[in-house]
């Protein structure tokens, strides 16, 4: 589907005019992170399948709806929820909600996901602060025609994760006695789960954890002058990567993200924190 810049606008909008709260920061979440919309304080929704063209989400895990509301003290909105190249959508149709995010003129977005350990020091249930991306399995969602009103036709990558305020958000962690890591987020187009030997390839690439999301909704946001930080929460060993790890399960993958709510939530605070004001 190729959108118009007038779709995105009367799509945020709808958004936009679900709340009074202005959203300062926008947040994605990924696969179980879904209870972080109970945080927010004086929250309204709107599911995607109410906002005229959305497309729908078809994961269970995945609500498919915005959120805005108050947390920690800043306008946030979410998206509770992300559409997957998996689901048959093309990379341009997968970012057109964050695209409608970020039209509400945010200061800045974060990027979350559950994610296979590639690198051999991690553990279900670690977090990792994104510090960079391997994109090139997926297509790219600037393919097409390009929205000059957007964004330029070949962005730079360079700095995709803002460093500076990525660098802020890891000291700021450690600080409150969060165990968090910092890597490089590699997107394979899924749904299956890697076989050992993309997994080791993922790893030999520079890939320190793996999923099925998020690279595009950042090259997206950078295409839009958006800042953006990013994190996984590790759920599982990427089977053949390091060790011959049990089958991959999506319920064991939310399992693991529901027991570690309360530090990706934690997280999740010092990453609006840093985003709002900076
Ligand atoms: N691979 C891909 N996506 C994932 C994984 C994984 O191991 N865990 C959670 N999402």
């Amino acid at each position: 589907m190729e959108y118009t810049i007038e779709t995105l606008n009367r799509m945020a909008k709808d958004i936009r005019n679900i709340s009074d709260f202005a959203p300062t920061v926008g947040v994605v979440l990924g696969t179980g992170f879904s209870n972080f919309v109970n945080h927010l304080e004086d929250n309204k929704s709107i599911l995607f399948k109410d906002i005229e063209d959305m497309p729908e989400t078809t994961n269970p895990a995945h609500k498919g709806e915005f959120v805005i509301g108050r947390f920690a003290g800043v306008n946030v909105v979410c998206m509770n929820g992300r559409l997957h190249n998996y689901e048959g959508y093309t990379s341009p149709t997968c970012v057109l909600p964050v695209r409608a995010m970020c039209l509400l003129g945010l200061k800045g977005l974060v990027l979350t996901n559950a994610a296979g350990a590639l690198n051999p020091k991690y553990r279900p249930g670690d977090l990792m602060i994104i510090e960079d991306q391997i994109s090139q399995f997926v297509p790219s969602p600037l393919i097409g025609t390009n929205i000059e009103e957007l964004g330029t036709r070949f962005p730079d990558m360079s700095n995709v994760y803002d460093e500076k305020t990525t660098k802020k958000i890891y000291d700021d962690a450690i600080e409150i006695g969060l165990d968090v890591k910092k890597g490089t987020y590699i997107q394979f187009r899924g749904p299956q789960y890697e076989s050992k030997a993309e997994s080791k390839l993922a790893r030999l690439l520079g890939g320190d954890a793996v999923g099925m999301s998020t690279t595009t909704e950042a090259i997206a946001a950078k295409h839009m002058g958006i800042k953006t930080v990013g994190f996984s929460l590790i759920t599982n060993f990427a089977n053949g990567a390091m060790v011959d790890a049990d089958a991959i399960s999506d319920d064991d993958v939310l399992k693991v993200a529901a027991k570690n709510e309360k530090e990706y939530t934690a997280l999740l605070e010092v990453c609006i924190k840093n985003l709002a004001n900076a």
